[in-house]
């Protein structure tokens, strides 16, 4: 079977944020109709399993078994060293209902503070999946490590931006250009996998 990305193709985007569809239409440079799993108004399902690549993968395949198409889910989040990796795949619970990020960044640091924790270290993960109806699907993830800083810095990015400071980098991704960021980030780099995997 052919696992291979074709030009023009129709992929599912497993979100019900049609916010998303410029942003995955530009990292995957284009040439697909995308269409989301709102517009086709399918159910959300359950985040239930433990990893960003699991949940990525149950995502992509709940859209792509109910659409009969080919789907594309993300999931991604902050993970704090000294937290054992959280808040991780709990990364948008932390903002609560109101989706508050200063709530769920004062949380992260207050649960540093709690351990005495001094180690900063941290890294953002995107894990992407993209499922066929009939059963294949292939997960990728892009990582970007880096230290926390405390108080949060910048406003020109969103969720955890603020607070990190990637690798070789001085300014948070709150205080970064959007395209200076998107140089390096998760996203990105996650992207780049799954095309080298499935674009010729
Ligand atoms: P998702 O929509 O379930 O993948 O949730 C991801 C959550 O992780 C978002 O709500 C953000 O809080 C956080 N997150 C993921 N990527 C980034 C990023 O690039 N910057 C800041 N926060 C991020």
């Amino acid at each position: 079977m052919n696992l291979k990305l074709i030009k023009g193709m129709r992929i599912v985007v497993a979100t019900h944020n049609p916010g998303k569809v410029p942003e995955i239409s530009a990292l995957l440079g284009g040439n697909y109709e995308l269409v989301t799993a709102g517009q086709l108004n399918l159910p959300e399902p359950e985040e239930t399993e433990s990893t960003f690549g699991g949940n990525a993968m149950l995502k992509a395949r709940h859209a792509a078994q109910l659409s009969g198409q080919v789907a594309l889910a993300d999931d991604s989040g902050l993970s704090v060293a000294a937290l054992h990796g959280a808040p991780g795949i709990f990364s948008a619970r932390w903002a609560g209902p109101g989706k508050d990020f200063a709530v769920a960044m004062a949380k992260v640091e207050q649960r540093l503070e709690e351990i005495g924790a001094t180690d900063r270290a941290a890294w953002f993960t995107s894990a992407l999946a993209l499922a066929w109806p009939d059963g294949p699907c292939v997960v990728v993830e892009g990582v970007v490590r880096g230290q926390l800083t405390f108080p949060p810095r910048g406003d020109k990015g969103f969720g955890y931006d603020p607070l990190f400071i990637a690798e070789g980098q001085t300014l948070t991704f709150g205080e970064m250009d959007p395209a200076a960021k998107d140089a390096i980030s998760h996203r990105t780099r996650a992207f780049e996998k799954l095309k080298a995997a499935l674009i010729d």
